[in-house]
């Protein structure tokens, strides 16, 4: 795939399911962290509106973090994670709810699985928009997902394809065409 092709994108989850389905997962986090010192990791860029709107449902005090991490040129994993920007919060004892878009072979939530205990906080769990359950290649706890897909390539609501599509407002998915 290269940026001189043309796309279409055929919707999958407009705005309102999107926004039912972060609202049922916000409670069952605001739930389960009631009395916890939470501290949801956001990883960056993908997440950026999916977290925006789930911390914005949450009713639990917690902190926010970020982190930036790049594991992917093109729609093949490159299988190699890199951290581009790194945590601003003290992560000791703390209650990690690490907040990711997709999660694919796994291998970028196992790294920050690794990365985040190295900190030595008080609980790790993973909670992602979208799980690409037959694509894991790596064991990895998933405590909370919102949307359960096939192994296409999606886009919109967050997820890009090369650096495009993250701003629309529902969740699609890529069909490539060429003129
Ligand atoms: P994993 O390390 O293979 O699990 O891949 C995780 C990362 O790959 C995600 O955080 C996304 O940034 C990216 N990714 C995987 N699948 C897709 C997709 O279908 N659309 C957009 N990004 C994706
Ligand atoms: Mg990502």
């Amino acid at each position: 795939m290269n940026s001189k092709q043309n796309y279409t994108v055929e919707i999958l989850f407009h705005e309102r399911q999107i926004q039912k389905k972060i609202f049922e997962i916000a409670s069952q986090v605001s739930k389960d962290y009631k009395d916890k010192d939470l501290v949801i990791v956001a990883v960056l860029n993908g997440s950026f509106i999916f977290c925006a709107d789930l911390v914005r449902n949450l009713d639990v005090r917690c902190a926010i973090d970020f982190i930036q991490v790049s594991s992917y040129v093109d729609i093949q994993s490159q299988g190699k994670v890199q951290i581009i920007s790194g945590f601003k919060e003290d992560l000791i004892g703390k209650d990690i709810l690490i907040v990711e878009d997709i999660i694919d072979t796994g291998i970028t939530l196992e790294f920050l699985i690794r990365e985040i205990s190295s900190k030595k906080p008080k609980s790790i769990k993973t909670c992602v928009f979208l799980d690409k359950k037959c694509a894991h290649k790596k064991e990895v706890p998933i405590n909370y997902s919102c949307f359960e897909m096939g192994n296409d390539f999606f886009v919109g609501y967050g997820l890009d394809c090369n650096g495009f599509f993250r701003q629309l407002p529902y969740l699609g998915r890529i069909k490539e065409f060429d003129k």
